[in-house]
């Protein structure tokens, strides 16, 4: 049984020692030392190699090092190969993390408060508290919900949105076309969760930045591809948005003149929401061998025609 790891050097390095380790038995091979591509029966990556299918015959399933599973073009793939994104802790605990430091950081008005003090200002505006102020997700999956989970300790007054209903303690649920306007008339900061589907691609657009509440902030944590940036600049230049944080870009890396990376009202981050380290991923991609290997369903796999 061979996995192959096509990742950046220093993490292949790292998963190839713990699998050496804790679970000897498993062969590990790191692109491009692929070997006779015949053996392999999983790969592990981010962005894959053209032509899997004809590339690694015996494939059977493709792990994504990442939550999301956009950059994969299933179609290709022939219908027997399984995907499976990744549910890493570590990936929960770092979008988390920058959920809530953005959120925090708009709630305190922080980004003002830079601009001040760069201004020589000590001005103090007022100060709402979080049981006043509306907060959204879009996106109830594995890291919406979690997200949530943190922001209700806040006392924020909580809403979320996903396809299917849900029902979570603490947040007002919507869910589908017919009740997005509804969730959105609520939203006084956004964050989006969701994954890059045909179904979501383009959706942060004017039509939904509009149906905000004025002066609305906008937090982008799923994929570059959600955001139209031209109608996310328009929105902030008319007051309609606030300010934006942005974690993701259509184009990755940027040019340095990108009018997002430019814009007084936005915070750009280089996709650093959360970062799959193999301690902590490890054990997920394990289990989830293992289960594949005793004939089991895998944690996380993708359904093809739903896209995530
Ligand atoms: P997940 O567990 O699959 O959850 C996806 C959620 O989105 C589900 O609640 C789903 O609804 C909802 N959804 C999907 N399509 C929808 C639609 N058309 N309309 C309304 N809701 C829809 O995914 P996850 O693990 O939470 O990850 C979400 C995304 O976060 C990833 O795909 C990735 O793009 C992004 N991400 C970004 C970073 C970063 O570093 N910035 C890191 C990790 C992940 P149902 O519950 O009804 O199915
Ligand atoms: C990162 O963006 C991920 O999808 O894990």
């Amino acid at each position: 049984m061979t996995l192959l790891f096509k990742v950046d050097p220093a993490r292949g390095r790292a998963w190839k020692a713990l699998f050496a380790e804790q679970a000897p038995d498993i062969e590990v091979r790191l692109w491009p030392e692929v070997g006779d591509a015949s053996d392999i029966r999983y790969l592990a990556t981010w962005q894959p190699p053209e032509g899997i299918a004809e590339r690694f015959p015996n494939l059977q399933v493709l792990f994504a090092t990442s939550a999301g599973v956009d950059q994969f073009d299933t179609a290709t793939l022939p219908a027997w190969v399984q995907v499976v994104r990744m549910l890493d802790p570590g990936i929960v605990q770092g979008i988390v993390e920058y959920a809530t430091m953005a959120v925090l950081a708009l709630h305190r008005d922080l980004p003002l408060y830079l601009q001040q003090q760069r201004q020589g200002l000590w001005q103090e505006h007022p100060h709402v508290p979080a049981r006043r102020r509306r907060v959204g997700v879009m996106g109830l999956g594995n890291l919406g919900q979690a997200v949530l989970r943190q922001l209700h300790g806040f006392a924020f007054e909580l809403r979320g949105w996903s396809r299917t209903e849900k029902q979570i303690e603490g947040v007002q649920c919507f869910a589908g076309e017919a009740e997005l306007q509804a969730f959105l008339a609520g939203c006084e900061t956004l964050i989006c969760l969701l994954p890059l589907t045909p179904d979501t691609a383009g959706i942060l657009n004017a039509r939904l930045l509009a149906a905000l509440p004025r002066g609305a902030c906008l937090i982008n944590l799923g994929r570059g591809g959600h955001l139209v940036d031209d109608d996310l600049l328009a929105a902030l230049d008319c007051g309609q948005v606030r300010r934006a944080i942005v974690d993701v870009l259509a184009t990755e890396p940027p040019g340095p003149d990108h009018p997002l990376m430019v814009h007084p009202n936005v915070w750009v981050t280089p996709h650093i929401g959360a970062v799959t380290h193999p301690e902590s991923a490890f054990g997920v991609l394990l289990e989830n061998l293992r289960r594949h290997q005793r004939g089991e369903v895998m944690e996380g796999v993708v359904l093809r025609e739903r896209g995530y």
